[in-house]
């Protein structure tokens, strides 16, 4: 139940169309799954956030699984071609998302049996080769598995790139943000720098086609807008704007549904 309105006073009603933006009422029924999925660094880890912070719903990055196992891989120097280990580790690594225990930007703690490995799962290591983890049928599946179960329980925002095509085809509500692979570049570059780590941008936006390529053309759940998703282009949005846009839907769906 909300209790609060969903829009701030401070939002700018004029970013949107001629819409009626007033708050749902308590007896609206709000979409109880959301499914956000979209390519790397579209910007939908801040939108779900907020979107799940506004709901008081569970915020779910589903991305962090497939990075901790390839952590976790990498770490035991298991061969990352040899998909049947790679599996094994999926099936057999206790995976856990905590609230976070510290205040360092984390949104999350992320452990894997037991060990905090939230910034490791960041590194440009991990981006590399995760990709490749992910493609795995045996990893998908075990991840899914978990991945369901926490969806069922209903109140989520749930983020990754299959969630309305196979995760939760039922999502109430499914949003596939997209932007241009050099606005996605520029983002992942500023975002890296502000870790004051070092970045190059042209080795980005390779890295970001590299991988664009391998998620969207692989053969199990590729990255792809469900049938029934909305598709917002972030391109020249701001991330206030995308809230909007998103904030507008769910209040139509609730009151379809009255
Ligand atoms: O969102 P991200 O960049 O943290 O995701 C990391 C990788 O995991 C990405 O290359 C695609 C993959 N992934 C996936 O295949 N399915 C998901 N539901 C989430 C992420």
């Amino acid at each position: 139940m909300i209790e609060d309105s969903l829009f701030d006073e401070s939002m700018d009603e004029n970013n949107m169309p001629d819409v009626n933006t007033s708050a749902p009422k308590e007896s609206d029924s709000i979409p109880n799954t959301i499914a956000i999925d979209g390519p790397a660094a579209s910007g939908k880890s801040t939108l779900g956030k907020r979107v799940a912070d506004k709901l008081g719903y569970l915020f779910f990055d589903t991305g962090v699984m497939y990075r901790a196992i390839t952590w976790v891989a990498l770490q035991k120097q298991v061969d990352l071609e040899d998909e049947s280990r790679v599996t094994h580790l999926a099936q057999h690594t206790a995976l856990d998302i905590q609230s976070p225990s510290r205040d360092d930007g984390r949104q999350c703690d992320i452990l894997a049996d037991g060990v905090d490995i939230t910034w490791e799962i960041r590194t440009p290591e991990v981006d590399r080769n995760v990709s490749l983890v992910s493609s795995y049928a045996g990893v998908r599946e075990a991840l899914t598995l978990q991945q369901r179960k926490i969806g069922e329980r209903g109140q989520v925002v749930m983020m990754g790139r299959d969630i309305g095509t196979v995760v939760l085809p039922d999502a109430d509500l499914k949003i596939y943000l997209d932007a241009s692979a050099e606005v996605r570049a520029q983002r992942r570059h500023a975002e890296i720098l502000k870790r004051g780590e070092k970045s190059d941008q042209d080795q980005v936006l390779e890295g970001m086609h590299k991988r664009d390529r391998f998620d969207s053309t692989r053969k199990i759940a590729p990255l792809k807008p469900a049938e029934d998703a909305i598709i917002i282009n972030s391109d020249n949005l701001n991330e206030e704007q995308v809230l909007l846009q998103v904030l507008f839907l769910i209040t139509q769906r609730s009151r379809h549904q009255e």
